[in-house]
């Protein structure tokens, strides 16, 4: 949808024909919301530039980029990259989703495993737009300058992680607020829902337009060397106790569900995330007017 959105044309292929029916419907149905509310000029006409294949050579053809998106799993992405390699075009980049599983894992014997790099994006990727970028030691320059103008071009907001890393960067910002709120819960300090609270009405409103560097720079008035000689002390503190990997181990899981209370049923979850992409295009229609990034 983000391509096709922007103008590309895009074929799709799954080896579940299955799954192309389906996001056929969903593609259209999306896209004609996205149109509603102003975040896609032409639904119909993107919805007619994404075609399916039925073979992997086919949707390969021609192609100038590739989004991976198998199973996280590396055993299956090392497989099919040779496909991807041998079959796509020489100039085509191939950029995986993949959450977790750096680049080098599963390029590392490809010919052309220099066009190869992550772009991993977040979900929903047609309202959330960051892609973080991170290239393996033998992904060229050229190929992460290529990737960051295409998603930019697509009107992704694409990030550089200059050296391989678990997690990239989103996912270890992620984790170190979730390893700390599943102590917090676990250990009885506050009930999920204050907690959620103190993000969605605190933190979270911030920083759905300022990152934490820009949120600190404004909190002394010295800028963030000022911040750092005031507050340092404070977080100090809290580095020298970091939540134990133990938050994690089944009992303290059950103690952080049994808290939540029962998971929601199939029908309230889907009303759920129905209502998670109505705020989410809310919000990036909000943020568009504003211009910002
Ligand atoms: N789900 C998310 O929120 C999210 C967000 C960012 C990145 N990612 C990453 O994106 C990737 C896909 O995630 P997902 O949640 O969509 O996974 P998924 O398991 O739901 O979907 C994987 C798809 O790959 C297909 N597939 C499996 N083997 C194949 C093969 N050999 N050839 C062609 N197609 C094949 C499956 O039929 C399935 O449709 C993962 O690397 C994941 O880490 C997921």
């Amino acid at each position: 949808m983000v391509f096709a959105r922007a103008g590309w044309t895009v074929r799709l292929f799954d080896n579940v024909p299955a799954q192309l029916d389906a996001a056929r419907g969903h593609i259209a149905a999306s896209l004609a919301e996205q149109q509603a509310i102003g975040l896609c000029a032409d639904a119909a006409g993107a919805v007619a530039r994404v075609t399916m294949a039925s073979r992997i050579e086919d949707a390969l053809a021609d192609a100038a980029w590739v989004q991976e998106n198998l199973p996280e799993q590396v055993d299956v992405k090392r497989d099919v990259y040779r496909t991807l390699d041998a079959a796509a075009p020489a100039t085509a980049i191939l950029a995986s989703s993949t959450s977790a599983i750096v680049a080098s894992r599963f390029t590392q014997m490809l010919n052309g495993r220099a066009r190869c790099l992550v772009a991993h994006p977040v979900n929903p990727p047609h309202l959330v737009p960051i892609v973080e970028l991170c290239g393996a030691p033998w992904t060229s320059a050229a190929t992460i300058e290529r990737a960051r103008a295409t998603m930019t071009d697509v009107g992704q907001v694409p990030i550089v992680v200059r050296r391989e890393l678990d997690g990239f960067v989103l996912n270890r910002l992620q984790g170190a607020l979730l390893n700390e709120a599943m102590r917090l819960v676990g250990e009885g300090y506050v009930s999920p829902e204050d907690l959620d609270k103190t993000v969605a009405h605190g933190l979270g409103l911030r920083w759905s337009f300022m990152g934490p560097f820009a949120t600190i720079e404004l909190n002394a008035p010295g800028g963030v060397a000022d911040y750092c000689a005031r507050y340092s002390g404070i977080y100090r503190k809290l580095a020298a106790e970091p939540p134990a990997p133990a938050v994690w181990d089944s009992e303290n899981v059950a103690r952080v569900a049994a808290a939540l209370g029962d998971a929601p049923t199939a029908a309230e979850r889907d009303r759920r995330m129905a209502e998670r992409d109505r705020r989410l295009l809310a919000l990036a229609r909000h943020k568009r007017d504003q211009s910002e990034t």
